[in-house]
Formats: C-alpha cells, sequence, structure tokens
C-alpha cells in the first residue's frame, strides 16, 4: 500500500489506526485533532491541529497533501466534522470512511430516559426531583445544569472547566477514563448518586458506569446520539485496515 491517509482523530479508535498505519512501509498518516484538549496524547505518525475551516477548507487541505483516503474516526458526538467530512472529501474527490463504535444499547434492569439534547436531559432531572447527579460530559456541556439549585451535582471531567458554570452546589472530579465496576460502584456509593447524566458514546471505557448504575437501581439520563450523513462505517480498526487496502490497491491519479 502506498499511500497518504488522513485520520480525523482525538478518539481511541484514531489513535490504534494511526498507530496501526504508521509503521506500514510507503504510508504517510496524518492524524487532525480539533485541538480542544490542553497537551493532547499525539498519536503514531504525523499530527495536525486544530479546525480546517468548515468543508472547503478541508477539501483545500486534502488537494494540498495529496490525500488518498480519509478515515472520519471522531468522536460519536462530532457530528459537526462528521457532515464536513461527508462534503469536503466530495469535494476533493478523496473516498471517505467513518469509523464508529457501536452505540450503547439497554440492558434488562436498565432505567434509561434518552433525550435528544442537553435542554430534555435538564428538564427530565427536574421531573424526577433528582437530588444527587453524576454529570459525566465533556467541560463545554455543563452549562444547561448550571441553574438547578437543589441540585448537588458531581461533575466528572478530563480537564477543568473554564470558566466554571454558575453551579449552586457541584464538585468537581477531575478524572480520564477507562473506568472499572468497582471504581464506579465505590463512586455512586460515596456520593449517594441518584441519577446519572451522560451521552452515548459507546465502547468500553466508560461503559461500567452503566452496569453500577443497574446494579443501584438508578437512573440514567442518556443523550443520544446527533444524526450523521449516511456514509460507509465500520464499527472496529481492523475493519477500517481492511477498506484501506481494499481502497488503495489502485491509488487515484494525483
Ligand atoms: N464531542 C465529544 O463528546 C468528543 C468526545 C471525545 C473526543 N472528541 C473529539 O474532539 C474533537 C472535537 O469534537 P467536537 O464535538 O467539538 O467536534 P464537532 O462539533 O464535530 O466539530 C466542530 C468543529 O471542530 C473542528 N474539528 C472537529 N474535529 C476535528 C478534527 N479531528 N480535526 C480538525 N478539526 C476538527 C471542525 O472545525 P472546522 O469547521 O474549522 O474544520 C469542526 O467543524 C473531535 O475530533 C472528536 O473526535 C469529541
Amino acid at each position: 500500500m502506498r499511500a497518504t491517509v488522513i485520520i480525523l482523530g482525538g478518539t481511541t479508535e484514531g489513535y490504534a489506526l494511526a498507530e496501526a498505519l504508521a509503521s506500514r512501509p510507503g504510508v504517510r498518516v496524518i492524524s487532525s485533532l480539533a485541538g480542544r484538549t490542553d497537551n493532547p496524547r499525539l498519536p503514531a505518525g504525523e499530527t495536525r491541529v486544530g479546525g480546517f475551516g468548515g468543508a472547503e477548507g478541508l477539501a483545500d487541505f486534502l488537494l494540498t497533501v495529496q490525500a488518498d483516503a480519509v478515515i472520519d474516526a471522531t468522536h460519536p458526538f462530532a457530528a459537526a466534522m462528521g457532515w464536513n467530512a461527508h462534503v469536503g472529501c466530495a469535494a476533493a474527490a478523496v473516498p471517505l470512511l467513518r469509523i464508529e463504535r457501536p452505540a450503547w444499547q439497554p440492558q434488562p434492569g436498565d432505567q434509561w430516559f434518552e433525550a435528544d439534547d442537553w435542554e430534555g436531559a435538564r428538564a427530565r432531572l427536574l421531573a424526577r426531583g433528582a437530588r444527587r447527579v453524576l454529570l459525566a460530559l465533556g467541560r463545554q456541556e455543563l452549562a444547561p445544569f448550571a441553574g438547578l439549585d437543589d441540585i448537588h451535582f458531581l461533575i466528572r471531567a478530563v480537564s477543568a472547566p473554564d470558566p466554571m458554570p454558575p453551579f449552586a452546589d457541584a464538585e468537581l472530579l477531575l478524572a480520564r477514563g477507562p473506568f472499572g465496576l468497582e471504581d464506579e460502584r465505590a463512586l455512586l456509593a460515596e456520593h449517594r448518586i441518584d441519577t446519572i447524566v451522560c451521552k452515548n458514546s459507546g465502547g468500553t471505557a466508560t461503559a461500567a458506569k452503566l452496569t453500577a448504575a443497574r446494579e443501584r437501581g438508578i437512573e440514567v439520563v442518556m443523550r443520544r446520539r446527533p444524526p450523521r450523513p449516511q456514509r460507509p462505517t465500520v464499527a472496529r480498526v481492523d475493519e477500517a485496515l481492511a477498506w484501506l487496502e481494499r481502497k488503495l490497491d489502485h491509488p487515484p491519479e494525483h
């Protein structure tokens, strides 16, 4: 395989794919990170950081680096990038594959309330009279919950919100997954959590909280994934590698 492959990354799958491709002779792999995280872990191969400037900017970038394929390995909730990739790759005539981990599905015994947005999640907390809530969200997603002054929030985030939204009663727990089941059980018990708010990220790294919630009989307010363009999609890194092998056997002429 001789090719330039662009990975839209920032996810476990993006890092794993970069690692697998970087050691292949003849492959130039460039991972793209949005630049949201301070001191991000750097993927194997080359890295570029920051937005492209919309679909047009992405198309320009793809033509400049003479990309042969793009793998959209962005997080299931990074939908804007997904739509830009759809349009930008079509404009630059570069094949695009989506790699997306399957969504979590409710298991017997789960008490999930599924919401399409944070406003729906907020309304549910009010309607249910939640009192002690674990917010397992990104630091940019907290604001809709800040006005709920009768609720004690345990906010778990990878890095500190800056600025912190004006919560009346909140505790910040800085932690990066993966999280184990024992630790999740202990966390829910110690903080007497009665509701978890999270999004349907899928995967194993942060799934233990769902098991712990089921065991504890508490509600999970789960945000559904945003819509994405219909694209060829695989669930696993090895499937993406197989797709690349097929596509890049005869790369297009530049
Ligand atoms: N959303 C989450 O829950 C979550 C969780 C874990 C990791 N991440 C990762 O964090 C990044 C940002 O997520 P988001 O939800 O803010 O995305 P988003 O809403 O889909 O993207 C907003 C804008 O950020 C830029 N962008 C996003 N991903 C990029 C990438 N990989 N490389 C270059 N530019 C990118 C694009 O800017 P331009 O229009 O200027 O090109 C895009 O239009 C993604 O790469 C995602 O994989 C997100």
